[in-house]
């Protein structure tokens, strides 16, 4: 065959298989099964469990528990029910399904099996113990920072976990899915593999703030919009992204959609109690504070907010005015169905029920998470300071499209807020999305449902 053809044809099969191969990823990430294990299910003692003076290289191993609290890996590792970072958590696709690997000390299945060089190729170049690509579910594109010792410790913590004999699933997904290889299509396009390196320029506690939130943190990898491939998209770093039906909002220094008015201490309240005198971490971030930040040192939490605060403002999208007949609409469905908690100025009560002024979740460009708030309702991520959990009600069954749209609309448009105004279909298919029933005359069973719904969505809303 021609050489130039030849190279024709596999540029080509390149591009289809990155695009095929970032399918996978991109429903496996939006999939609401994506959503790691709930917080009730998974203890967080095995976590926090304090580590006897005279075990065997002792401050080596109470690192990597450390650690291990910092890449949130028993959120993905530990199924529902299951033994602690035994793995097997399905991560469901309209294509099949993928499983979580087993990280305890099992020498047939687990990490005992494993060298401590293995073990920081998966981490560091997204390779499984055979050398096969791992796929990109598995956050190796930040993971890739963390330093040879830090990955020696995660190694030494995870060869004490008690041995669970679960055998890791086989993947169940069809040709070409199934075919590890073309995961480096992928990778050429979005992964840089590289240790952190510090910027001198900088502070320490900058500097330890980029290591955490760039590497075993892979805070970006919900925070920050995807490109086609669903690798970050260049240039626009931590200005919000979607997965899960759910949005992370933005965290750059944007005061009305980001983390402009807040200071550093309500960074560090947030991540270590849930709340803060702006917002209550609720979606996909409840498990991120239950399993990680939470139990993270306040040092580190002040490393991340000295980070984040010194992120510049990314831009604003202009909005133009919401129309009068949905905002007068808006305004009655609020009082009846809103002001009891949120109050009638909208300042509800800070750390009971969060305040919509200047509130940065409701006035994201992209507003899927307060529909998915809105409609499935929602609850706050327990911690040990504040253990009750609180619950936003669901109001999809109670409200129609329509009244959702114009409540939404009314909202992000009031007390000085602006964002765009929301459409009857953008409700209709984030409920199609999350499965929920259009009967609007039938109260469900459970007034706060679980904020993720349990089946398969497929193609979920972008
Ligand atoms: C967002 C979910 C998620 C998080 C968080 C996560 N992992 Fe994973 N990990 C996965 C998935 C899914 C796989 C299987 C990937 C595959 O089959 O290609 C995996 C695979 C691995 C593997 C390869 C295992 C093998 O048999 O080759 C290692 C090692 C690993 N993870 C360690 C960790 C550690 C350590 C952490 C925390 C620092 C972590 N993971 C956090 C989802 C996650
Ligand atoms: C699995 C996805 C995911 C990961 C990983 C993640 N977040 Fe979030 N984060 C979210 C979502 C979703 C929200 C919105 C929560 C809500 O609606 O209540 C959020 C909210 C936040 C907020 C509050 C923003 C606001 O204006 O209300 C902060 C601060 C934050 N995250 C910081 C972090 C940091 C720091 C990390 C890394 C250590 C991180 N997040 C990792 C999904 C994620
Ligand atoms: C029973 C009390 C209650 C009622 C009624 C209520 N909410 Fe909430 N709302 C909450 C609680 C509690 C949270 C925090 C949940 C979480 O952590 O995500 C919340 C969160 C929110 C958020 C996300 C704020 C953030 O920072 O994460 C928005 C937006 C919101 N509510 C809007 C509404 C609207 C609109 C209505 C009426 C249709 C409404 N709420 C009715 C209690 C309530």
């Amino acid at each position: 065959m021609n050489r130039n053809l030849k190279s024709v044809g596999q540029s080509v099969a390149a591009v289809v298989f990155i695009v095929l191969v970032s399918l996978v990823y991109r429903v496996m990430t939006m999939d609401p099964s994506y959503m790691p294990a709930q917080a009730s299910t998974i203890s967080t003692a095995a976590l926090t469990a304090q580590i006897p003076d005279g075990a065997q290289d002792v401050d080596m191993v109470r690192r990597g528990q450390y650690l291990v609290r910092v890449g949130d890996c028993a959120s993905c590792h530990t199924m529902d029910g299951g033994a602690f970072l035994a793995g097997g958590l399905a991560l469901n696709t309209p294509f099949g399904t993928i499983y979580s690997t087993n990280l305890t000390s099992d020498v047939d299945v687990g990490v005992g099996r494993w060298s401590a060089d293995q073990f920081y190729d998966a981490l560091h170049h997204g390779k499984s113990m055979s050398g096969q690509n791992l796929y990109p579910a598995m956050p190796y594109p930040y993971m890739t920072q963390t330093t040879r010792m830090d990955s020696d410790a995660i190694f030494a913590f995870l060869k004490t976990i008690p041995a669970a004999h679960v055998q890791a699933r086989s993947n169940d997904l069809p040709f070409p899915f199934n075919v590890r290889l073309l995961v480096s299509g992928w990778n050429a396009a979005n992964f840089k593999e590289g240790e952190f390196k510090p910027d001198p320029s900088q502070s320490e506690a900058w500097n330890r703030g980029s290591y955490l939130v760039n590497g075993l943190g892979h805070c970006a990898a919900c925070h920050s919009p995807k490109s086609v491939t669903e690798g970050d998209k260049s240039g626009h770093a931590f200005q919000g992204g979607t997965l899960d039906s759910w949005t992370a909002p933005d965290l750059t220094g944007n005061t009305r959609t980001g983390l402009g008015s807040w200071n550093a201490d309500d960074i560090v309240e947030y991540l270590s109690t849930g709340r803060n005198a702006h917002a209550n971490a609720g979606g996909s971030m409840a498990e991120v504070v239950a399993f990680s930040t939470s139990i993270m040192t306040k040092p580190d939490l002040e490393a991340i907010a000295t980070y984040l605060k010194a992120l510049p403002a990314g831009p604003d999208v202009t909005a133009t005015a919401a129309d009068a007949g949905a905002m007068k609409r808006g305004a009655e469905i609020y009082s009846d169905a809103c002001s009891s908690c949120h109050m009638a100025d909208g300042k509800g009560q800070p750390r009971l029920f969060p305040p919509l002024p200047g509130n940065a979740v409701a006035q994201q460009n992209d507003p899927t998470g307060v529909l998915h708030i809105i409609l499935a309702g929602d609850r706050t991520a327990p911690t040990d300071v504040r253990p009750s959990p609180l619950a936003m009600p669901s109001f999809g069954w109670k409200l129609t499209d329509r009244e959702i749209a114009d409540v939404s609309t009314f909202i992000r448009n009031s007390w000085g807020n602006k964002a765009t105004s929301i459409t009857e279909s953008q409700v209709a298919k984030l409920r199609k999305t999350l499965q929920l029933g259009t009967d609007t005359a039938k109260e469900p069973t459970d007034t706060n449902p679980p904020s993720a719904p349990k089946a398969t969505t497929v193609g979920a809303s972008g």
